[in-house]
């Protein structure tokens, strides 16, 4: 199937590692997330390997935690020795909740709030990646006030763009993200910086958008971030420690997807990273990846119970499910893929065309057109929505007051709710 850890039963059942997901969710509910413990480690452990074994020692993986943020997550990312990206003070609590090592900590985003930046200073957060001046200068007021030199790296556009859907490029020039080197706004922040008592300048970052499956994007980005660290040490004498190269890369929705090799497509990026600093004369920097979607996402599946199916004769065939956008709002947003499946039927032939709906009170609220499912599907079935571990519960919303659904995590043996089903007075909670 689409991902090695899912398999059908002898009687026609999906798997999800080597469980049958009907039983899981007779279990424990409907509708479901299940996430795959091995898989999310095994993810991890490709990234973390290949990141030592091309570029050594000092490399580091951080999960881009925006993907998919619950305590659980953090406690794995501990256990695997990744570091975390984070973009809020809610992603930074999580973080702090669970253990999380502050130091391994980079916090990102555009738009940090002085409260924000506080926070981050109180939990002791690693690293800050800074967007921009105004940024910049409360982060180092805030640092003096309490007597310490912050870590941070500069966030810069190189100029690329990635050819990936538009909500999520952002490595273009005119992207509200970073500085761009081309219009001398990546230089200017970079001199403050260097000029600035309390915090402590310690490289570079980048990132240039999300589904991304070619090596070339990074390796542009690197040739360009490298150049830039050459020019800088030229220009003002500060030659950069760390260089973080961003998340992106891409996953399999369809079975019509790339199956991506990221041992041979960091391997090829560091080729790359090795002659350019050989070319520059620059001492190799430590080198970070942020991946997120890669992590997660083929961890991940959504399970949901058919409540009707409407045959409108000549035109179309709606499948309604018991969720929606409010637990999976990418195809309202992105038109985003997804390959749909009805879990109990495995064996039997998908010939009828239908459109998955979801429940909420819209008609854009649809988790897929096109499906191919049985015949026979009807009210009671099961349809599970594959690879929806990246940014399914961490976009989910209480749109329609329908109240959030747990994530039950699949470890080596047995499995574990790891966040709990919300009920209709959780989501009313803080009315007054
Ligand atoms: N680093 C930074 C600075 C980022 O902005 C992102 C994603 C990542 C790393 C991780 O990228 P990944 O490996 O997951 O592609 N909601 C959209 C995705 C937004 C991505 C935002 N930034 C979606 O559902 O497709």
């Amino acid at each position: 199937m689409i991902c090695d850890n899912l398999s059908v039963s002898d009687t026609g059942r999906l798997q999800m590692a080597d469980r049958p997901v009907t039983d899981l969710i007779r279990q424990y509910g409907s509708p479901l997330y299940l996430m795959d413990e091995e898989r999310i480690r095994y993810n991890v452990r490709q990234y973390v390997s290949a990141l030592k074994e091309t570029f050594g020692e000092s490399a580091m993986m951080l999960y881009a935690s925006k993907a998919c943020s619950f305590k659980e997550m953090y406690r794995i990312m501990k256990e695997e020795n990744a570091g975390v990206d984070v973009v809020s003070a809610g992603e930074i609590y999580t973080a702090v909740s669970a253990g999380f090592p502050m130091d391994k900590v980079y916090f990102h985003g555009n738009n940090k709030t002085d409260d924000e930046i506080a926070f981050a200073l109180d939990h002791g957060v690693g690293y800050f990646v800074v967007d921009s001046r105004e940024e910049l200068r409360v982060i180092n007021e805030f640092a003096g006030k309490q007597g310490v030199s912050q870590k941070i790296l500069l966030r810069i556009t190189p100029g690329i763009d990635t050819h990936t859907y538009e909500a999520v490029a952002t490595g273009q020039v005119d992207s509200k993200f970073g500085n761009a080197i081309e219009t001398g706004l990546a230089e200017e922040i970079t001199k403050e910086a260097l000029n600035l008592p309390n915090v402590r300048l310690s490289g570079f970052h980048c990132h240039v958008g999300s589904q991304v499956f070619d090596s070339d994007t990074f390796i542009r980005a690197a040739d360009i971030l490298l150049t830039y660290i050459a020019d800088i040490r030229e220009k003002y004498g500060y030659e950069a420690e760390e260089l973080d190269l961003g998340g992106g890369y891409g996953v399999r929705y369809l079975e019509s997807d790339p199956t991506l090799d990221i041992k041979a497509n960091i391997a090829e990026v560091g080729q790359k990273v090795f002659d350019k600093c050989r070319e520059l004369s620059l001492k190799v920097p430590a080198i970070r990846m942020e991946p997120g979607r890669s992590i997660v996402a083929d961890a991940g599946m959504t399970l949901y119970t058919v409540g009707s199916v409407k045959r409108i004769p000549g035109y179309k065939t709606y499948v309604s499910v018991d969720g929606g956008m409010s637990d999976n709002p990418r195809y309202a947003l992105y038109e985003a893929p997804y390959t749909v499946v009805c879990a109990d039927k495995m064996k039997e032939d998908a010939t009828l065309l239908t459109s998955v709906v979801g429940k909420c009170c819209e008609s854009g609220d649809v988790l897929q057109e096109k499906v191919m499912l049985p015949d026979s599907v009807c009210r009671g079935d099961i349809v599970a929505v594959l690879t929806t571990g990246a940014y399914n519960y961490s976009m989910a919303s209480h749109y329609n007051r329908i109240p959030k659904l747990p994530v039950v995590m699949l470890g080596k043996t047995g499995e574990r709710v790891v966040v709990a089903r919300e009920t209709v007075e959780d989501v009313a909670r803080f009315d007054r």
